[in-house]
């Protein structure tokens, strides 16, 4: 019986060219505006893999078919960060006069798109509580044109029941898309569990280096990928050859470094649960993660990103155990190799579901550095707060 290859082991080979010559091991970036075409029979034929720079070239469809293989998809679409690769998704869904479901745990950025662009182009939002599930259908109306679900969320962490979601969305008709960032399609696979999209912001842990953004749009639904292909030509999406070859060299490494993140992470989780200045740490992997279970039954890991709430909102403690970090940098995004912390305000956005923790809330991200010298950086760092 021939034996079927983990998704970890495709990756190491997947989208590579294969050749009967001696071949180079990665897919070059080749850089275009224009393609030739040698004859006018290829020139006006009606499927040509690739024919005019900005729709991509042979780069492009190699990263392509590799994600292919991660998501489970048959079909693919780039964007130039993450954050084009989900407004581009909504965009194709939420026209005038519609209305769209969005999880109040969604990145906020996305929230901004969607209540400064799309909510003055006559689209509805109703924020949900991400916890909902099947409830979901109590939401749904006549109009609902696209659910946008994000599992984990970026901030808050909660996990959502999106086979139950994905029951409700199929009987009315209604595209579910999933923001799949922290899965990275490694971890999750929200397509096997019924969702119609998925969308990996791959400037994290697929590209995995904090130098690309690049974002990717799965479906097995060819209307579906039909419909935002287009509207991403008419609008005139890019993604450049060179950010597409950095995203594809990463992905090599994708299964060997969620491993160290993923392992970092969850030590640092339970060392933090045991500090006496947080008062939570919510990572879905903990037991003590409301939503535990449904991370056990869906997900088959973990990846380095969680977050912490301290026990003080005091500003000068926060700043002083900020600033005595040095392992862990403070800047936006995750998935590359750095650790990072940063403070975040949840309740800034939340309208759903307010947040209603006490505290300063902190959002953490594992590297691959030694754990045992993060540990040491953070232990620094709470005795810096204690001397304010
Ligand atoms: C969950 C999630 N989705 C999407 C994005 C956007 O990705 P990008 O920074 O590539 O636009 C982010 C960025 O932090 C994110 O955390």
């Amino acid at each position: 019986m021939s034996r079927k290859n983990s998704p970890r082991t495709n990756l190491v080979a997947a989208g590579r060219m294969k050749s009967d010559q001696p071949h180079v091991v990665p897919v070059p970036p080749e850089r275009a505006s224009t393609v030739l075409f040698p004859t006018y029979d290829q020139f006006t034929a009606k499927t040509r893999p690739f024919f005019y720079g900005r729709f991509g070239t042979s780069t492009h469809r190699a990263f392509e078919q590799a994600v292919m293989g991660l998501e489970n998809a048959e079909h693919i679409l780039l964007a130039p960060s993450g954050l084009a690769a989900v407004n581009f998704a909504l965009l194709s869904f939420a026209l005038p006069g519609s209305h769209i479901l969005v999880t109040d745990s969604a990145y906020d950025p996305v929230r901004y798109f969607c209540d400064g662009y799309l909510a003055r182009r006559g689209v509805e939002i109703t924020y949900y509580d991400p916890r909902l599930g099947g409830h979901i259908e109590k939401l749904c109306r006549e109009n609902t044109a696209a659910i946008l679900a994000e599992s984990p969320g970026s901030l808050t962490f909660e996990v959502q029941d999106i086979p139950a979601m994905a029951n409700i969305a199929r009987a009315r008709n209604i595209p579910l898309l999933v923001d799949n960032s922290w899965g990275s399609g490694l971890l999750y696979r929200p397509l096997d569990l019924g969702a119609d999209i998925s969308i990996i912001a791959a400037t994290k842990y697929i590209a995995g280096h904090a130098d690309v953004l690049i974002g990717t749009i799965a479906t097995n639904d060819a209307q579906i990928a039909q419909k935002i292909n287009t509207n991403m030509r008419l609008i005139g999406n890019n993604v450049s050859a060179d950010d597409v070859y950095l995203a594809h060299r990463g992905l090599r490494s994708l299964a060997a470094r969620l491993d160290v993140h993923g392992a970092n992470g969850l030590k640092l989780a339970k060392w933090l649960e045991r500090r006496p200045e947080i008062s939570c740490v919510i990572h879905p992997a903990l037991p003590s993660h409301p939503d535990h279970a449904l991370w056990q039954r869906d997900f088959s890991g973990t990846c380095g990103l969680f977050g912490a709430i301290f026990k003080t909102e005091k500003v000068e403690k926060i700043r002083a155990f900020f600033d005595a970090l040095a392992h862990f940098g403070m800047g936006y995004s995750w998935g590359g190799f750095e650790s990072l912390a940063i403070p975040v305000w949840p309740q800034k956005y939340r309208t759903a579901v307010p947040w209603e923790e006490a505290g300063q809330a902190v959002r953490f991200h594992a590297g691959l550095e030694d754990v045992e010298d993060l540990i040491a950086d953070l232990e620094a760092a709470f005795a810096a707060m204690a001397e304010m």
